[in-house]
């Protein structure tokens, strides 16, 4: 995995067909995804369940690119390895997940993939002034994680510290909630590189009939790329 702070679009497959997974993410992908983000919760650190390792594991096979795992799960350690195995490019662990994100990241980078860390809303870019290092991506969230079609919480004064932190080092800075061509601006001015949508990318679409997901592809990136300096 190559490293470019080009606008990427991440579409969520939150907002797919769970029935039709494979397809979805094949579809999106010829549809011009950048990456395909995978949305893990276990009803303990979010208030929702969606699926595990094993889905991964099977989703991979369809997957062309990048596979960003979101773990919005606690505790994250002990699952870290069969999330790599199941073949994901970026694993991404919250910092809110636990004591130890330090430990996390290290056992992230450990197994080969890439090591994210989210931060939710309430939560200062300053918590990860220590783990600049050890970290390839830093997902901000803009809606508190659990639910995909929430409303966009604006986080642009934390992305503007994320990325002076940040300095030179290659590091993405990933946003995730609320994204579309109206909110797309804010943060890609604001120096977000990743941008992670769900709803606003599968919206009018379906797998029989995926065109709506190019435009809704095209619309967002067009949007952010207009000011991202
Ligand atoms: C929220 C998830 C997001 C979500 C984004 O907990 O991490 O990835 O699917 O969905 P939208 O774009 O609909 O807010
Ligand atoms: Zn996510």
């Amino acid at each position: 995995m190559s490293f470019d702070r080009n606008i990427k679009i991440a579409p969520s497959i939150l907002a797919a067909d769970f029935a039709n997974f494979g397809a979805e993410c094949e579809a999106i992908e010829a549809q011009g995804a950048d990456w395909v983000h995978v949305d893990v919760m276990d009803g303990h650190f979010v208030p929702n369940i969606t699926f595990g390792p094993a889905t991964c594991a099977a989703i991979r096979k369809h997957i062309k690119g990048v596979m960003d795992v979101h773990l919005m799960i606690a505790p994250v350690d002990p699952y870290i390895d069969a999330f790599a195995q199941a073949g994901a490019d970026v694993i991404t662990a919250h910092v809110e997940a636990g004591p130890h994100i330090h430990r996390t990241l290290q056992a992230i980078r450990a197994t080969g993939a890439k090591a994210g860390v989210a931060l939710n809303p309430g939560t200062p870019a300053e918590a990860v002034a220590h783990l600049l290092d050890l970290t390839d991506l830093i997902c901000v969230m803009t809606v508190n994680p659990g639910f995909g079609g929430q409303k966009f919480i604006d986080m642009s004064a934390k992305i503007r510290a994320l990325r002076s932190m940040i300095g030179d080092r290659p590091v993405h800075i990933e946003i995730d909630g609320g994204v579309d061509a109206k909110t797309a601006p804010l943060v890609a001015q604001a120096g977000a590189d990743v941008l992670v949508a769900g709803s606003a990318v599968f919206r009018g679409g379906s797998v029989g009939d995926p065109t709506a997901y190019g435009e809704n592809i095209r619309n967002i990136r067009a949007a952010a790329e207009g000011v991202y300096a």
